[in-house]
């Protein structure tokens, strides 16, 4: 590296980062994912949020290499020629040979370039693919794996395209591995290795028998309010719509108080036992006994989003969205009579007699709306007909625990076994506002090598449940002194055993029911502070560690290994609350001091932003703390 200007970053207090700037104007940098455009879990969003800081840091001279799928290149890239001769003349070469090569702009922040492989266009070279993998490293693909297929077919025109680059034919090559073998031999072949977390570390070391050079986590694009306490605001208005929704499914059963209803949510792809699922469902059940032995005024829903085969909505839980409206409409129409009369009334001088102020006609609709709320069956544990109802782990689950929505039930559960969406008929919200109108994510992953969904929650400011077997859960036990204050539940998966490991997840949820208005309000602002710690702002630094250290293996010559030192902020910390006593023992003493007075916002949040403010003095200074 040729001693370039320095550029110095700092976000509110997180230790600065200095970088030596690479001459991006004479590099290219291809990141390649089967997720480019293309929206499958995890992957995508890591992908799809990083690009802004990697454009801002390479231009134009920064691609994404993926899938092209019909949908995806109409609804999110703009399609145009590109400019860089090289990846011109590399695209045109290949569509000469039978190929089809899409190239574009991806339509997100940052708007960085694509280049999209047709693979079923290309399926044609499948067998010679195999045939040169089979003499490459002696793996063979069996015809009905679909997905490696796949794969050996995206591989093998990723390695094509960038040996038209004249890349090193043999590294191209070694890319394409079977399964463990590939992902092994892949691991061994490449100048740097990276994993997303210390826990795939682990894993790496263990099944691949290499050290990751560098963890790479992952970040999120934080956007920032310019009022302080708007994803407070943003979390009182999106509950509201989650109240409306309830409201609708337990109709004839709503006799619990939406005041006193927290609303709790698991989400992701539907993997039952390495998502958590099952010890999460368990934990209900426990928790529904523990909130009923103590007579618990709290009631507590539980909404599971875990996509799976259906076939639309069912007709009980679409019907009883339609008799809220139909309550809200009458309830809309006797009011405006009622105000007209008022008015009326008021303009001629008068009073109005209270006892005459409704009709027979009112009071028989009003009946009549009444009897219509009554049902026979109890409010459904699923929204939609599952195609494979019977064997359904979550429902077969709750089946077994017992968990049917009865009124004597503290815990009721909502299974929607799809992605949220706005236009969605049932439940018209984002995912996004939705997660901020509920009071916690839990997320008990077993095998989770990040899991972005406790980290969006976290940057929104909703606290959530996470395990020391996610990457995620790991990353916060390793920069934040004490977790749980700041609304991060980690349960212990990786030392104990399943039933105790379920305990103590009870006991996480038993306490979090336990809290009152007050103190959720001020988890909820300790949670967002976090946020800063997930923002590629921030985490984007470990990627341009990985690139320099990369580029210093490959051409030792030209770039040179002094600036190839870890970033320089491990073993930073965030500090405990100023305001939790310290104590040795974890859950408890962490929660945020308890008061019986409720909703005394404005009170708080002046407390919580001296809190804030005093707690940011502290972060100022993190080397003194990066080595306790
Ligand atoms: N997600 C979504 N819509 C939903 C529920 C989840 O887009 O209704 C997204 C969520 O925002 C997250 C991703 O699905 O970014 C799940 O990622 P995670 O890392 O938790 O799990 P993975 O899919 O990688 O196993
Ligand atoms: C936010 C709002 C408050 C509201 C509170 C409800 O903090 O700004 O006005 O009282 O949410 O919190 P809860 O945890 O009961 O949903």
């Amino acid at each position: 590296l040729r001693g370039r200007s320095l550029s110095v970053t700092s976000l509110s207090g997180l230790p600065r980062w200095e970088v030596e700037e690479l001459p991006v104007e004479e590099l290219l940098l291809f990141e390649v994912a089967w997720e480019v455009t293309n929206r499958v879990g995890g992957i995508y969003t890591v992908i799809q949020t990083k690009a802004k800081t990697t454009a801002d840091e390479w231009g134009d001279n920064y691609f994404l290499i993926g899938p092209y799928f019909e949908h995806n290149m109409k609804t999110q890239v703009e399609q145009c020629e590109p400019v860089n001769d090289a990846v011109r003349r590399a695209v045109d070469a290949m569509n000469k040979h039978g190929c089809q090569v899409h190239f574009g702009r991806w339509l997100i922040e940052g708007s960085p370039y694509v280049v999209l492989f047709d693979i079923g266009y290309s399926a044609w070279n499948l067998d010679r693919w195999k045939g040169d993998l089979w003499e490459a490293c002696s793996v063979g693909i069996p015809y009905h794996d679909r997905e490696a297929n796949d794969m050996l077919i995206f591989g093998s025109l990723t390695a094509w395209f960038l040996k038209e680059f004249n890349i090193d034919k043999e590294a191209g090559e070694r890319q394409i591995y079977h399964r463990y073998c590939m992902e092994r031999a892949s691991v061994h072949c490449a100048h740097v290795f990276t994993t997303v977390s210390e826990i795939t570390a682990i894993e790496a070391e263990h099944m691949l028998k290499r050290k990751p050079d560098v963890v790479t986590p992952n970040g999120l694009n934080v956007k920032k309010f310019s009022a302080v306490h708007e994803f407070q605001n943003l979390h009182a208005m999106y509950k509201a719509r989650i109240q409306d929704f309830v409201r609708g499914h337990f109709y004839g059963h709503l006799d619990f108080d939406l005041e006193k209803t927290l609303f709790l949510f698991i989400a992701g792809r539907y993997e039952f036992s390495n998502k958590g699922a099952d010890i999460f469902l368990e934990s209900l059940s426990r928790l529904n006994f523990l909130l009923r032995m103590h007579k618990s005024d709290v009631t507590v829903v539980v909404f599971f989003i875990m996509p799976a085969k259906t076939n639309n909505f069912n007709v009980e839980t679409l019907k009883g969205q339609a008799v809220r409206k139909q309550l809200w409409d009458i309830a809309h129409s006797v009011k405006e009579k009622f105000g007209k009369k008022l008015y009326d009334a008021l303009l001629r001088g008068e009073i109005p007699d209270m006892n005459n102020i409704l009709d027979r006609d009112d009071l028989t609709i009003m009946k009549r709306a009444i009897f219509s709320t009554q049902r026979q069956s109890l409010p459904p544990v699923t929204t939609h007909n599952m195609i494979d109802d019977s064997t359904d782990p979550i429902l077969s689950t709750i089946r077994r625990i017992g968990l049917f929505n009865n009124r004597t039930d503290r815990v009721k559960v909502i299974l929607h076994p799809e992605f949220l969406s706005s236009t969605s008929p049932l439940l018209p919200m984002d995912y996004e506002e939705f997660v901020r109108g509920c009071h916690l994510g839990v997320f008990p992953s077993y095998y989770e090598p990040w899991g972005y969904t406790p980290a969006e929650c976290t940057v929104m400011g909703i606290p959530s449940v996470t395990t020391n077997l996610s990457g995620f859960g790991c990353f916060m036990q390793e920069h934040v002194a004490d977790p749980t204050a700041y609304g991060i539940y980690i349960v212990d998966r990786r030392f104990r055993s399943p039933d105790d490991s379920c305990n103590q997840l009870t006991q996480f949820l038993y306490g979090f029911c336990k809290q009152s208005r007050r103190q959720r309000i001020i988890q909820r602002n300790r949670t967002e502070r976090l946020s800063d710690l997930l923002d590629w702002r921030y985490l984007s630094r470990y990627y341009q560690h990985a690139r320099h250290l990369t580029l210093s293996r490959a051409f030792p010559d030209k770039f040179h290994v002094e600036l190839t030192s870890p970033p320089t902020t491990e073993g930073f910390k965030y500090p405990r609350p100023s305001s939790v006593p310290p104590s040795p023992s974890g859950s408890q003493a962490s929660s945020p001091q308890s008061s019986d007075v409720e909703d005394e916002v404005e009170d708080e949040r002046y407390d919580e932003e001296k809190e804030a403010e005093r707690d940011r003095l502290n972060i100022k200074s993190p080397f003194a703390l990066s080595h306790v």
